[in-house]
């Protein structure tokens, strides 16, 4: 079947099989392998991406749920060769050490800082209870988190500063 998705600012249209998930239309047709596969069974958090605006675990959706909508990936993130402020945050505050989870980590905390520009520990904490980090503990996460918060103007945050970019993708399969 053909789905047409904007993502990152860009529509793409492509063939993909009926049953292929929204990871592997971007891991594979596409070749943004930022989003990371790390369970397959919706428990890790590290194939997180934003669906319309919203933090979605990418290899739980169809590409064909998605047909139609828009998609943010972590490489959607930087805007005009500057990094996002979450991903300074996780730079300054030393959020990772393998970096498997950090895509998917950034994602969802991108998410919650357009929801709750200020957020508590506490609610960082919450709204990471999707994402699992195998290597740091979280405490430079929930750092990495706040100093974004604090370091960056919330409207910097929003959506359209998201979806704003556009990425060069070289192999993408188009049907027209
Ligand atoms: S790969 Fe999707 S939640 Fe783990
Ligand atoms: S930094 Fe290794 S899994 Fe999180």
């Amino acid at each position: 079947m053909q789905v047409e998705i904007n993502v990152n600012g860009k529509a793409r249209k492509a063939e993909v099989e009926d049953r292929t998930l929204l990871v592997y239309f971007l891991r594979d047709t596409l070749q943004l392998t930022g989003t990371h596969v790390g369970c397959d069974t919706s428990s890790c958090g590290a194939c997180t991406v934003h669906l319309d605006g919203v933090a979605v675990k990418s290899c739980t959706l169809l590409a064909a749920q998605a047909d139609g909508c828009s998609v943010t990936t972590i490489e959607g993130m930087a805007k005009d060769g500057e990094m996002h402020p979450l991903q300074e945050g996780f730079r300054e505050c030393h959020g990772l050490q393998c970096g498997y989870c950090t895509p998917g980590m950034i994602m969802t905390a991108a998410d919650l800082l357009k929801r709750t520009p200020k957020p508590s520990e506490t609610e960082i904490r919450f709204a990471l209870e999707g994402n699992i980090c195998r290597c740091t503990g979280y405490h430079n996460i929930v750092k990495a988190i706040q100093w974004a918060a604090e370091n960056t103007a919330a409207p910097m945050l929003a959506d359209s500063h998201l979806w704003t970019n556009d990425v060069v993708v070289e192999k993408v399969v188009e049907t027209e």
